[in-house]
């Protein structure tokens, strides 16, 4: 990789009057930016991207300057080193990429309207003001907005607003802060707030589409989740306010701007009459994601984007400590056990996947490196690791201390792994540091050898896998004594066997808990003896130890043939989390099997076998004082009774769809999707499907929305399916932001995936111009590997992506996602008749 210059080493900003004036008539914006700092080298060098530079002086003197488009800067000469003022003017467009200073559009009552927002992160506050564009470049900021005002609309900004002057703005002066966290928005909007114990004043925004009370969980969630902060953190929340505000259109799910978060509506507006658990958990989750990055990114910010993850693997894992001290009774740490876990296992099981901590210099890759999977999923793991190890009061203690240190800085890693040894006395950085800079993890094999238990690490990999000795330090969580705190070496004994397992009266456990990044593979003995007593483990470890089954089947080191006959074990569970990791092992048997084969139909008969009893035990709609377990058990075994074809399952959602079919909406959300799902697949329409779609445009109902763009694209008719596809590009139905889940449902559709990939193929172009640049842009090639399983997909999926592979931001992901395909292509190819044997057996 080539070494790219800094722009932070040319020039140190300390503070900037930032002045820009809006038109949205014109969608045209102009400005003048004076930054104030120390100029390092005569050249400086300030990003700006798409601005239009008009003058540029320094000290009042103009200066000459070149505009420097690929590196995405403007080089400016000056005539000494030192203190300097740097003002440049300029204009520039307003786009519609949702990066930068961006229109978010919506309509009230049919009348179109549009509200004025930002998103800098990661490198776009250069296309809104020429700055200094990198998170080490902290300085203060005075933010003046003008804009084509209209009576009654709001104008919001990190900071309080102190003056309006002949229509401009002004905004208090911001405390240090890096340019990406900067933001403001306006338009008509209505707003609820309060206050919390220290006097932060925390609101909620959104546009008038919506229904006032659909502000009212986050703001509770968001109020409570400082409070819970600064108590954790031992660090007071800095600024006067925190605003949380809905953007209509928005590309990543949230954004922790600095006393500004901004939102999808999905994730900030809950209706509180009709709202899933789970959708009300993601959503507290998302907000107190957000409300841990205002000190964890905000008040303490990585040196440079290599560290990441000292951002967003610590506000994934802080999410779910807040909502689990708030809502205790949500059990939300399982909630992670059956998302982020998963994903982290699997994704971290592929050769070529990166590392936590990863280099990157290119601003063309930042947000390449934004893996989901990893630096959030991965990285939490291992902060949980890391918290498990420590306890919360040397966590607390060493948190305090990185944040005294570093507050209104940046920090490295291994800042924060002094900090946390210093609080424990542990050598955190040298546990964590094979986690944090290697990629994968390991399998430990647990066997008894020669009469002694023995334990070995080695690198787990699902496809083809380059072994390269890796080790890492694991922290084993053995419900067994003799099994030390830390695994070091690469093999261990613990002793003799049948010693051990009299003395413990238990069967020998690792991970217990699930909470290392590790899966075990126990021998034949082990195994039986566990699966013998299921009934003693916690769910948790029930989960993990059907999520080892799963991976170590995927990895080919046992057969899925061999899982089969133990699902039905598992499926009368009363824990959501056991009939979660039960079924993502049933659907996993999916790829086994053509459309409408027999197979096909022996696999539906074995999920109305794992599905009958619960469905007559919890039946379709909610019932009054159900445990949270119940609510969240339900879709599942519902919906493997729909995959089924169970008659009386296809008729009950009938019925429901006919009782509400004046207010879908109204249908209780945890199975409104699998309702109005059934019926487009089932009693489908041109009618129907236009109605939907009337309703998917119309619904202010961001919950609502997302089931419909589930439901639409099942529809088996062909010519509809073109019709679904012809939308794709309509950003006045479909807008871009959601665009990949209605593309993901065509293509696992069996009618439309032929559809979906022609149209994936024949419109790259469009897409790359339409989303690329955008974090989420590389996980169309990820959903696509994910609907692929046969040889034929795989030729063309690497007929079509391996001349792409130098794209920036894109190398890792298509030589990953062609690994992915290829060892299920074998995988199916080597299995199938076993596999489906096993099922028809079971059937
Ligand atoms: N900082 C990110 C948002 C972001 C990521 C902006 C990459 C630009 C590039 C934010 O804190 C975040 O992590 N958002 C998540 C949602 C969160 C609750 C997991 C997201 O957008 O997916
Ligand atoms: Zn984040």
């Amino acid at each position: 990789m080539t070494e790219i210059k800094h722009f932070y080493e040319t020039f140190h900003p300390e503070h900037y009057d930032v002045y820009i004036d809006i038109n949205r008539g014109t969608k045209t914006f102009s400005g003048t930016t004076k930054i104030n700092g120390d100029a390092v080298e005569k050249t400086v060098l300030i990003n700006q991207k798409y601005l239009n530079i008009k003058s540029v002086e320094a000290d009042g003197e103009t200066v000459p300057f070149k505009v420097d488009d690929e590196n995405e800067g403007i080089q400016i000469e000056l005539e000494k080193t030192g203190d300097t003022t740097l003002t440049i003017t300029y204009d520039a467009k307003l786009t519609d990429t949702m990066m930068g200073i961006y229109p978010s559009y919506y309509e009230v009552n049919g009348e179109k309207k549009q509200l004025i927002g930002t998103q800098f992160e990661t490198t776009f506050a250069r296309q809104a003001f020429p700055c200094v564009d990198e998170p080490e470049a902290k300085a203060k900021f005075d933010l003046a907005l003008k804009f084509d005002e209209q009576p009654g609309e709001t104008v919001l900004a990190n900071m309080p607003e102190i003056r309006n002057e002949d229509g401009v703005h002004y905004f208090d002066t911001t405390v240090r802060m890096s340019t990406y966290l900067i933001a403001f928005a306006f338009g008509d909007m209505q707003y609820k707030k309060t206050k919390t114990k220290s006097g932060v004043e925390v609101g909620v925004f959104a546009t008038k589409a919506h229904k006032a009370k659909e502000l009212d969980f986050t703001l509770d969630i968001a109020k409570r989740a400082i409070e819970f902060y600064e108590d954790f953190y031992q660090t007071p929340y800095p600024l006067p306010h925190s605003w949380q505000l809905a953007l209509p259109d928005f590309s990543a799910g949230a954004m922790e701007n600095w006393g500004l978060v901004t939102y999808r509506e999905a994730y900030l507006l809950v209706d509180p009459d009709n709202t899933s658990i789970d959708t009300k958990m993601l959503v507290a989750t998302v907000v107190t994601h957000e409300l841990a990055h205002q000190w964890f990114g905000d008040l303490v910010t990585m040196k440079w984007w290599d560290d990441l993850w000292l951002n967003e693997s610590f506000a994934n894992m802080m999410e779910y400590v807040a909502v689990d001290a708030l809502e205790p009774n949500w059990h939300v740490w399982e909630m992670f056990q059956t998302s982020d876990v998963p994903a982290a296992l699997q994704r971290d099981a592929t050769d070529g996947v990166q590392s936590v901590h990863v280099e990157v210099q290119d601003p063309a890759e930042i947000d390449s490196i934004f893996d989901s999977a990893i630096v959030y999923a991965k990285g939490a793991r291992m902060l949980v690791m890391v918290r498990a190890l420590l306890g919360d009061d040397n966590l607390r203690k060493g948190l305090k201390l990185y944040f005294e240190a570093h507050k209104y800085g940046n920090a490295k890693g291994s800042d924060l792994w002094d900090a946390l040894g210093e609080a424990s006395g542990m050598d955190v950085g040298k546990i964590m540091n094979s986690w944090l800079e290697q990629p994968g993890y390991p399998v430990v094999s647990a066997s008894v050898v020669d009469g002694k238990l023995t334990l070995s690490q080695q690198q787990f990999f699902v496809g083809q896998g380059k072994e390269i000795g890796r080790q890492w330090q694991i922290p084993l969580n053995s419900n067994y004594d003799a099994a030390p705190t830390i695994m070091a070496d690469k093999t261990i004994e613990l002793g003799d066997y049948e010693k051990l397992r009299q003395e413990n009266g238990k069967p020998f456990r690792l991970n217990v808990g699930n909470n290392s990044h590790f899966i075990v593979k126990y021998d034949e003995t082990l195994q039986k003896d566990i699966f013998d007593n299921i009934d003693t483990v916690d769910t948790i470890s029930q989960l993990g130890l059907l999520q080892n089954l799963r991976l170590l089947a995927d990895a080919r080191e046992i057969s899925y043939a061999d899982v089969v006959p133990m699902l039905k074990g598992f499926s009368e569970s009363t824990s959501s989390t056991v009939t979660s990791a039960m079924y993502s092992i049933a659907n996993n048997l999916k790829k086994f099997v053509k459309p409408n084969s027999d197979e096909e139909k022996a696999l539906q008969a074995f999920f109305n076998k794992l599905s009958e009893k619960q469905v007559a035990r919890l039946g379709w709609e909610p019932k009054a004082n159900e445990s949270i377990d119940d609510q969240l058990t339900r879709p599942y075994v519902l919906n493997a009774a729909l995959y089924a074809k169970n008659a009386d399952a296809i008729e009950q959602a009938h019925k429901l769809f006919e009782a509400n079919k004046s207010d879908l909406a109204s249908l209780p959300a945890d199975i409104r999707l699998l309702v109005v799902r059934n019926e487009v697949k089932n009693y489908g329409s041109e009618e129907l499907v236009n109605n939907l779609f009337k309703d998917y445009k119309e619904t202010s109902d961001p919950s609502y929305k997302a089931d419909l763009s589930v439901a639409i694209p099942s529809t088996p008719d062909a010519k509809l399916i073109q019709e679904i596809v012809d939308k794709y590009e309509d950003a006045d139905v479909i807008k871009p932001q959601d665009l990949r889940a209605w593309y993901r449902g065509i293509l696992n559709n069996d009618n439309g995936q032929q559809v979906a990939w022609d149209w994936l193929r024949n419109d790259w172009s469009w897409l790359e111009d339409t989303v690329g640049g955008d974090m989420e842009f590389a996980t169309f090639i990820t959903v696509t590997s994910y609907a692929f399983h046969t040889p034929e997909r795989l030729a063309e999926f690497k007929a079509f992506f391996e001349p792409k592979i130098n794209t920036p931001g894109l190398t890792r992901e298509i030589t990953m996602d062609m690994s992915v395909i290829e060892t299920k292509v074998s995988l199916v190819e080597d299995e199938k008749d076993a596999v489906n044997a096993a099922v028809k057996a079971e059937a």
